[in-house]
């Protein structure tokens, strides 16, 4: 049976993605873009457009705002929301786009329940738990898209520092997609020679930092939204893993019960990704300095979500106490 993927969120990530999914020609393709935009139809039909050109044969329809598109998708990615701009950590972003997040992810428990949703938008973890939360899914089927974008990233520094082809480098990015990020330089090898042997503590130094700090870099440079083409590459590997059932390992967010000692909080790990999605989450041996990094990451994560909680929680009790005290003024006038 032909396979169907939602793309919710038809921006710059959202209509890269499309693009690099429609090439690979392995399921039909819906965009669903929010109310406001108004452009998702047009982008849709774009690309639809170019088929004939590169040859792709699955259908490829977008829509402003029709949830209902979506029916029964194997896969849905969620990139709606708002992106970053020159200033703004990802954190920034927090109310905004979980009210975004929340209502799309209600909109996918009832229109595609045997999903697999693939998380985009910022902040990361937390928005895994936002649509963990709202779908009811259970873990397996609640992937974040960090980790690749970030060891991609790592591996894009380490390979402009040696000046070595690119498919040498095997970097690996755990923890939150954030400044607490966690690049684990004993696993990142050049050719299958650890980077140790190949850069000073310094040079590592420099590039742990650069990757911790890749998004605003390119939000520095561009000043208008954040980075889309390499994000966009790095859903396209994660969903082309499910698709094809190709039980690769990647680093992304995932929920933990126990595993690597954290319970409770989505976090990078390295996970196997089949057609079930997170088939296993693989536990690799750690320092303990690297496994203090990993918890403290997953705590800014646990700090975020609380935030939500604390939002949700005010927004439900301020909300009905205005309109009772808009009531009793009515009443008190009578
Ligand atoms: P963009 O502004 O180009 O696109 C955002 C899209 O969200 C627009 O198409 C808009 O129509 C849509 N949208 C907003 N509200 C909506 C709603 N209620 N229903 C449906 N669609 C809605 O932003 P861009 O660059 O595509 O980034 C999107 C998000 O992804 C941002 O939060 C950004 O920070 C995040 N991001 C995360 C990355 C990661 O590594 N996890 C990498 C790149 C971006
Ligand atoms: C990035 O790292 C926007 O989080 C995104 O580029």
């Amino acid at each position: 049976m032909r396979k169907k993927i939602t793309l919710i969120g038809s921006g710059n990530v959202g209509q890269i993605v499309a693009l690099r999914l429609a090439e690979m020609d392995i399921a039909d393709i819906v965009l669903i873009g929010g109310v406001h935009m108004g452009r998702t139809a047009g982008r849709a039909l774009d690309l639809a457009e170019a088929a004939p050109i590169e040859r792709y044969h699955k259908r490829l329809v977008g829509y402003t705002g029709e949830f209902a598109a979506m029916k029964d998708s194997d896969i849905v990615v969620i990139s709606a929301g708002i992106p970053r701009r020159p200033g703004m950590s990802r954190d920034d972003l927090l109310g905004m786009n979980t009210a975004i997040v929340r209502m799309v992810s209600e909109k996918v428990r009832e229109l595609a329940p045997d999903s697999i949703v693939i998380m985009v938008t910022n902040p990361l973890d937390a928005m895994c738990h936002v649509a963990y939360d709202a779908t009811g899914f259970p873990r397996h089927r609640v992937i974040g898209m960090a980790g690749v974008l970030d060891s991609a990233r790592f591996a894009t520094f380490i390979g402009m520092e040696l000046n070595v082809s690119i498919e040498n480098i095997q970097a690996f990015v755990l923890g939150g997609h954030g400044d607490s990020m966690v690049p684990l330089t004993r696993y990142t090898t050049v050719a299958g020679i650890p980077i140790c042997e190949l850069l000073s503590e310094q040079q590592i130094d420099a590039l742990v930092e650069r990757t911790r700090k890749g998004g605003a870099e390119i939000v520095n440079l561009m000043k208008t939204g954040s980075a889309y083409f390499a994000p966009a590459c790095a859903v396209k590997e994660i969903v082309e893993a499910i698709i094809r059932d190709k039980k690769k390992i990647l680093p992304c967010s995932a929920y933990l019960e126990g595993e690597y000692g954290i319970t409770g909080t989505f976090v990078g790990v390295p996970v196997k990704l089949g057609e079930e999605g997170i088939e296993e989450i693989v536990e690799i041996d750690l320092s303990a300095e690297e496994h203090d990094a990993l918890v403290s990451s997953a705590d800014s994560v646990s700090v975020l979500v609380e935030q939500i909680r604390v939002m949700e929680d005010v927004k439900e009790t301020i909300v009905p106490l205005a309109i009772n005290m808009k009531d009793q003024k009515v009443h008190s006038s009578l």
